[in-house]
């Protein structure tokens, strides 16, 4: 079995309003990209890592966090696209000869390898799996005009992390029939399966750590994480 790991940091990062994209801003010294990068480069379950990022940072992902980190599971470093879906599928197009694909957030530091495994996992019935967790929150469905349509029963409602897991054929094979109609509003990989194929997706656990680095506020939090691990 041959996995491969794309990591996507490619994005701009708007939501952050800093000069410095969130996937290259550091915490304790380190870029987020690192860590992830880190977790997927010690698993024995995973061969190659595929990072995709913007054109201009190539180079610099190559020589300062590539090379730097010894990170030699990174077989290429390659351009994305505008929308995530875009940089998805030009990570999709890299890939040669592999079995199952982790479709990652850079922006997602904190991965484990019981994330890893528990996806490898969930993979194996389907086809398809994402990680996430049950949602602490209520969640409300809102109408146009800002007013509350409906409440989903909060048992049944997950937010949604990263990786998500698939079989190479199928996921590279929705993105491209969806690609061919319309890919707009698509926000994760299990969204191309939902809408082109008709496989269940098997949800298992991520953590409540597992948090995509989005706002400034997150940079706190991350750091908190940080120092909590070390001193385990
Ligand atoms: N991403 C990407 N290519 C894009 C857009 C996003 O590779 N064209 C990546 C981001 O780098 C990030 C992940 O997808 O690791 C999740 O996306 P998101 O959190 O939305 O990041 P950004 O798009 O960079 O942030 P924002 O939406 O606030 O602009
Ligand atoms: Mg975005």
């Amino acid at each position: 079995e041959r996995n491969t790991a794309i990591v996507l940091a490619a994005g701009q990062g708007k939501r952050m309003h800093s000069k410095i994209q969130k996937q290259f801003l550091e915490i304790d010294h380190r870029p987020v990209l690192y860590y992830s990068l880190e977790c997927f480069q010690k698993s024995p379950l995973i061969q190659e890592i595929i990072l995709v990022t913007g054109e201009e940072m190539i180079s610099y992902c190559k020589r300062e966090i590539v090379e730097r980190y010894h990170f030699t599971k990174v077989t290429k470093v390659i351009a994305g696209g505008k929308e995530r879906y875009d940089s998805v599928y030009q990570g999709l197009l890299a890939c040669e000869d592999c079995d199952y694909v982790f479709i990652h957030d850079g922006a997602r530091p904190f991965i484990t390898e019981e994330i890893l495994e528990r996806g490898i996992f969930g993979v194996q019935e389907t086809g398809a799996c994402a990680v996430g967790m049950p949602s602490k929150d209520t969640i409300k469905i809102a109408d146009k005009d800002g007013f509350i349509q409906s409440t989903p029963d909060r048992s049944q409602v997950w937010s949604i992390q990263t990786p998500q897991i698939f079989a190479y054929p199928l996921i590279r094979s929705a993105h491209e029939s969806l690609r061919a109609k319309d890919m707009s509003g698509v926000t994760d990989d299990a969204m191309v399966v939902e809408q082109e194929k008709g496989t269940k997706i098997r949800l298992v656990e991520g953590s409540y750590q597992n948090i995509k680095i989005t706002t400034p506020e997150d940079l706190d939090v991350a750091e908190t994480f940080l120092k909590k691990y070390k001193k385990m």
